[in-house]
This record gives C-alpha cells, sequence and structure tokens, in this order.
C-alpha cells in the first residue's frame, strides 16, 4: 500500500555534494517504493540567488538529472522533472504571494543568514524573488498535495512556512484544498564537511558526490577530528568527530569495533579515516559506473525529464483547476 505523497527538490547549482545526497537523495531512493513520488529540478529556485548568469543552467540541470538516476531514482516509477516545465509552480507562487505576510517570511531563520552570507561573498540578493523564495517552495510542495517533504534539517524552517500557508489558505477560502506536508529527516539531518561545520559548498567544505577515488580519498584525508586527540595515543571522543558520523553510515558492520579503538586510541585518526574512505570509495563506485553509462544516453536523460513533467503536469492542473475555483478565478 502507498504511504503517502512525495515532493522533494534540489537546486541545480552546480554542486552536488554528499550532504545532498545523505541527507536527501538517499532517503528518496529508499523511500520511493513506499510513496508516490514527485522529485523536481528546482531551476526557478537557483535563479533566486544566481539571476545574473544563468547560462551553465542547462548544464548544472542535466548534471543533476545524472546524479540522481545513478543514484538510483527509478524514472518510471517516479516523476522526475523541471520545475520551470510545470508553469502552474509560478501561478500557485503568484497566488500564494497575495496572502503571505511579509513579515512571516522576513522571519524566516535561512532569509537573514543568508542573505549575510552572500552579501559577504559581494553577491547582492536583496530581491523580491529571493525574499518569495519559501512561498516558491510551498508552491511546489502543495501543488501536488504532498504530505511527506524528505529534506536535510536545514529545510525544517521553510517547511514550518509551508505548512502555516497551507493552514491559511484553507482557513481563508474555507475548503481543506491543501493538507499540511510534513518533513521527513533520516539518518543524517545535518551531514558535517571536512571541517566540521555543516557541509556547503558555500564553506568550501564538501565532498563532492561525483568526486574519484583519489579526490575522496583527500578529502577525506583533510577531515577534521576530535580537536583534543593532539597526540596517537590520546583517546578520541567518536560522538563529536565527523569521520566518525561518516563510519556510521559507511561502516555500519566495524561501527562498535572502530567506536571503542577510537575511545581506547586502539587506533589513529589517519588510519581511521583511511578505511573510511576505502568504504565510501567502494560504496560510491557502483553510482559513479551508472553515472557513465547515463552520461552516454543524453537523449534518454532529456525524454525522462520531459515525461515527468507531462506526468507531474496533470496533478498540478488538477489541483490549479480546484484553486482557480475557490478563488473565484474563472
Ligand atoms: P538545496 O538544493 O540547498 O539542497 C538539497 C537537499 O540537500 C539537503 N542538504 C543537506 N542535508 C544534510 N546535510 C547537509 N550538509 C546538507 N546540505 C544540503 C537539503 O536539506 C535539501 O533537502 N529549498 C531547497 C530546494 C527546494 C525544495 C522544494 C525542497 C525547492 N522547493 C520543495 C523540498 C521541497 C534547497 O535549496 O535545497
Amino acid at each position: 500500500m502507498v504511504k503517502g505523497r512525495i515532493f522533494s527538490g534540489m537546486q541545480p547549482s552546480g554542486n552536488f555534494h554528499l550532504g545532498n545526497y545523505l541527507g536527501a537523495l538517499s532517503n528518496w531512493v529508499k523511500l520511493q517504493h513506499e510513496y508516490e513520488c514527485f522529485f523536481c529540478i528546482v531551476d526557478w529556485h537557483a535563479l533566486t540567488s544566481s539571476f545574473e548568469d544563468p547560462s551553465r543552467l542547462p548544464d548544472y540541470i542535466h548534471n543533476m538529472a545524472l546524479d540522481w538516476l545513478s543514484a538510483g531514482l527509478d524514472p518510471e516509477k517516479n516523476r522526475i522533472f523541471i520545475q520551470s516545465h510545470v508553469k502552474e509552480h509560478a501561478e500557485l507562487h503568484l497566488l500564494l504571494s497575495m496572502m503571505t505576510p511579509l513579515s512571516w517570511l522576513e522571519r524566516v531563520p535561512t532569509y537573514k543568514d543568508k542573505l549575510q552570507q552572500l552579501g559577504e561573498q559581494g553577491k547582492d540578493i536583496n530581491t523580491y524573488g529571493f525574499l518569495g523564495y519559501p512561498v516558491l517552495m510551498t508552491a511546489d510542495i502543495i501543488l501536488y498535495k504532498a504530505d511527506t517533504v524528505p529534506v536535510g534539517e536545514d529545510q525544517l524552517p521553510h517547511l514550518e512556512l509551508a505548512r502555516e500557508m497551507v493552514r491559511r489558505f484553507n482557513f481563508i477560502y474555507k475548503q481543506e484544498v491543501f493538507p499540511e506536508p510534513k518533513g521527513y529527516i533520516g539518518a543524517a539531518p545535518v551531514v558535517p564537511g571536512i571541517d566540521g561545520r555543516k557541509m556547503s559548498k558555500s564553506y568550501g567544505n564538501e565532498i563532492p558526490f561525483a568526486a574519484s577515488p583519489e579526490e575522496l580519498r583527500a578529502r577525506v584525508r583533510l577531515m577534521v577530528t576530535d580537536p583534543q586527540r593532539i597526540k596517537r595515543t590520546d583517546p578520541g571522543r567518536p560522538e563529536i568527530c565527523p569521520v566518525f558520523t561518516f563510519h556510521k553510515l559507511y561502516s555500519p558492520a566495524e561501527l562498535g569495533e572502530i567506536e571503542t579503538d577510537c575511545r581506547n586510541a586502539g587506533i589513529g585518526c589517519v588510519d581511521c579515516k583511511k578505511r573510511l574512505a576505502e568504504h565510501m570509495v567502494e560504496a560510491l563506485a557502483d553510482i559513479h559506473h551508472r553515472r557513465q553509462d547515463w552520461a552516454a544516453r543524453p537523449n534518454d536523460v532529456k525524454d525522462i525529464l520531459e515525461n515527468g513533467a507531462k506526468r507531474a503536469r496533470e496533478t498540478a492542473q488538477a489541483t490549479m483547476e480546484q484553486v482557480r475555483s475557490v478563488m473565484h478565478m474563472g
């Protein structure tokens, strides 16, 4: 039996990394067997922070589709598509924007943080579109009446706003048009980068999803560990070590042993990282092979995205008819 309906999306910004994979995509791959799923490459969202030079978007979109397919998303079972190919996202975004209090948007914690962060990088995104980012995200989700949204922890404030928007819409138009979507957080809510902070391209601490085995080993070698473990003989604290966070995901069979050896200084950080890197290389090898196969079939990938949009549109159109009707829009 299908448990419900999933919508989730990712920005094609050309930096797909293990945070995106372990925090979100790996859960999508797992959940695709239990839910009816809509997976969307959100190109309009990518424009909110890079509207000045969109020339590389087509490339980023294609690469994101390759990443998703090689990770194991089934294009028959799921609707995999590009946001801007289903124009109903824009219409619903516009209608929702009429009823979104400005104060709700200004208090979204990611808004001010990102504004400041990008400002420091010399990017001016003091725009209407950027402020409305979570409204577009709400439109994405509720256009399909999705009840479950698998994401990393950083997206939860946006989902809180989406739930508030749904309550407001249903209340104003006196009909339960939309269900309240809830987040689904998997085993890795916040994947650390090599410096121990949240993995993110803006920190330059990412491990690229498409990294070659050599690159993977090199990135893992650079990872920070327990800062109190200065000498090889010092005992370590796995609970605060980013390397151990990755062991939890990549070395489940040896986890107990690694934990004990770390606490007893039975293993040094260098060797501990070497073990992790080999497990990661092995786990990602299949995905990388499949990626090469998909990369050799660009027309098939294009067809998958077109077909996905066609199927997504059917659901989107049915929702919009209902929305227009309750809003007396002809
Ligand atoms: P985006 O493109 O920044 O990230 C895509 C997904 O990857 C997750 N993620 C992480 N998870 C754990 N640890 C990390 N270090 C890490 N870095 C990234 C994110 O939580 C996300 O799930 N606003 C969204 C895109 C979006 C969307 C939607 C998502 C647009 N519409 C509707 C869900 C539903 C974003 O910018 O994700």
